[in-house]
């Protein structure tokens, strides 16, 4: 709600994920980059982490905006993932640690795009190429119109 009156980009994931969402990522930048400017101010992106006990405010700060200055990460209590995942229908499962104390987390892998008033426009699936990613914002952009 605090994006109210700007295409919301989400994706769920987290910053230790070895591949999945490293390339999500960059298919949701090289989306973006293909917005026109005018459009590309009225769009937030946002990476809410799966992984809150490692993803700290600080650590997503350095990690997602790398990937475009419009993304952001966001993070909260374990409930309060549990409870945004399943509004969107995001999934995910930490495994067990191993010896290192390291783990990995399984995670779905869906773009929504939710447009200025709220409503959910699309669900990219994993892999989606970053024209359908722009197409899909420019949609929800011209929905708020
Ligand atoms: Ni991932």
């Amino acid at each position: 709600t605090d994006f109210r009156g700007k295409v919301v980009v989400l994706y769920f994931g987290y910053t230790f994920c070895p591949d999945v969402c490293v390339t999500s990522l960059s298919l949701i930048a090289q989306g973006l980059s293909g917005l026109d400017a005018a459009s590309l101010q009225k769009v937030q992106g946002i990476f809410i982490s799966v992984d809150p006990e490692r993803d700290t405010p600080q650590r997503l700060a350095e990690y997602v905006p790398f990937f475009h200055p419009k993304l952001i990460g966001a993070t909260g209590t374990v409930e309060q993932i549990a409870s945004v995942a399943r509004l969107y229908g995001s999934s995910y499962r930490k495994h067990p640690a191993a010896a290192d104390g390291t783990y990995a987390v399984d995670h779905s892998s869906v773009t929504y795009i939710v447009a200025p008033d709220g409503r959910l426009t699309d669900m990219l699936q994993h892999g989606s190429p970053p024209a359908s990613i722009t197409a899909a914002i420019n949609k929800a952009l011209s929905l708020g119109k």
